[in-house]
């Protein structure tokens, strides 16, 4: 049976063959299988983060299982890119088992993809890579991505050095590049997804208003605190190491600040603070204070605990009835 055309369909929407023009971005320890499945089942793109697996063995059966789950639908895989090689020495093992599992669709961040795109152009991978500046968009075009997500400072995780607002910075880049551009950071709203459209982005990226759903595995207790957050509810730590992090701000998040502030800048000291070790301890026993919890405030629109398919109707609901409230006014 033929698909339906998606009621917002985009460069997007094609190049993944997708029903909504809404990517969800790789979340590290929680895009598992199943919260993968669960936004591709639901219409959207996501990415499993192979180091959220404790080896390649279970990423292989988590890539495995998803398939199994989303039933031939198209699902991907994140790749982090550190600026220091030494970091980036799994990637190779990451690349044999999504190419070799016919994973098609990646997200690649952090640093220049360049490398590793001869293998995934051989494979037949589309990739979308995430950018805070337009210098890097560029490059990124060049080197021959197929779509490039302008990620603003907005954002959980990481939102480069530039400060710039993810609006400002899709726009630049609609106006420099030919490939689909998509807005990332900040985004946790239908009317947000309406103005991204409006301004002729192909769609949004999202990760922290994600974060509530059912198929997320953290502890119920953290995703019930995040559900009484607001917009100010986050901060940015590491900015004196040249790798500002948006995060919640929490106890940790605190004692890393009066550590930079106090001109720690060793990773000895405060990568325990920052490291995964302890991200991963949070989400599993539901202790918010403890490490530096990837966050943006569009956790501001975490209003209940309910599955990804609920949160992706209400938005793309959302975004719809903006459109027509604007085309409306507009006569
Ligand atoms: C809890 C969490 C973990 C994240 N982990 C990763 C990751 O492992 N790799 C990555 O490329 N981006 C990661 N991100 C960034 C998201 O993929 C996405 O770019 C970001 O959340 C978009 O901004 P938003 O949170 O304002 O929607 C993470 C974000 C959050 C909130």
């Amino acid at each position: 049976m033929e698909k339906p055309r998606p009621r917002l369909a985009t460069r997007l929407t094609d190049l993944f063959g997708i029903q909504r023009p809404i990517l969800c971005g790789g979340l590290m320890w929680l895009a598992t299988a199943e919260y993968v499945a669960a936004v591709v089942n639901a219409g959207a793109m996501g990415f499993i983060t192979p180091r959220s697996y404790p080896d390649i063995d279970a990423f292989r059966d988590a890539v495995q299982r998803c398939r199994q789950m989303t039933g031939g639908k198209p699902f991907g895989v994140n790749l982090y890119i550190s600026a220091r090689p030494g970091e980036n020495e799994k990637m190779k093992l990451f690349l044999d088992v999504l190419i070799e599992e016919g994973v098609r669709h990646v997200e690649t961040a952090g640093y220049s993809p360049e490398a590793l795109l001869p293998r995934l152009r051989e494979a037949g991978c589309v990739v979308v890579h995430k950018v805070t500046t337009l210098r890097h968009a560029q490059k990124a075009a060049a080197a021959g991505v197929d779509a490039v997500v302008m990620i603003g400072s907005e954002c959980g995780g990481h939102p480069g050095m530039g400060d710039i607002p993810a609006m400002l910075l899709a726009a630049r880049a609609l106006e420099a590049l030919d490939i689909p551009v998509v807005v990332g950071g900040g985004i946790g709203s239908g009317r947000q997804i309406a103005a991204a459209l409006a301004l002729g982005a192909d769609g949004v990226l999202i990760g922290s208003r994600m974060l509530v759903a059912d198929e997320i595995w953290a502890h119920r207790a953290m995703k019930e605190y995040l559900v009484g957050l607001d917009e100010t509810c986050t901060t940015t730590v590491l900015r004196s190491l040249k790798n500002t992090y948006r995060c919640l701000a929490n106890e940790t998040a605190a004692e890393v600040a009066r550590l930079e502030a106090a001109g720690q800048s060793d990773y000895a000291t405060l990568g325990p603070l920052v490291g995964g070790a302890l991200q991963k301890e949070a989400y599993e026993s539901g202790d918010w204070t403890k490490g530096v919890l990837s966050l943006g405030p569009a956790a501001a629109w975490c209003d209940r605990l309910e599955p990804a398919a609920a949160i992706l109707d209400r938005l793309e609901a959302d975004a719809l009835a903006q459109l027509d409230a604007v085309a409306r006014k507009r006569g």
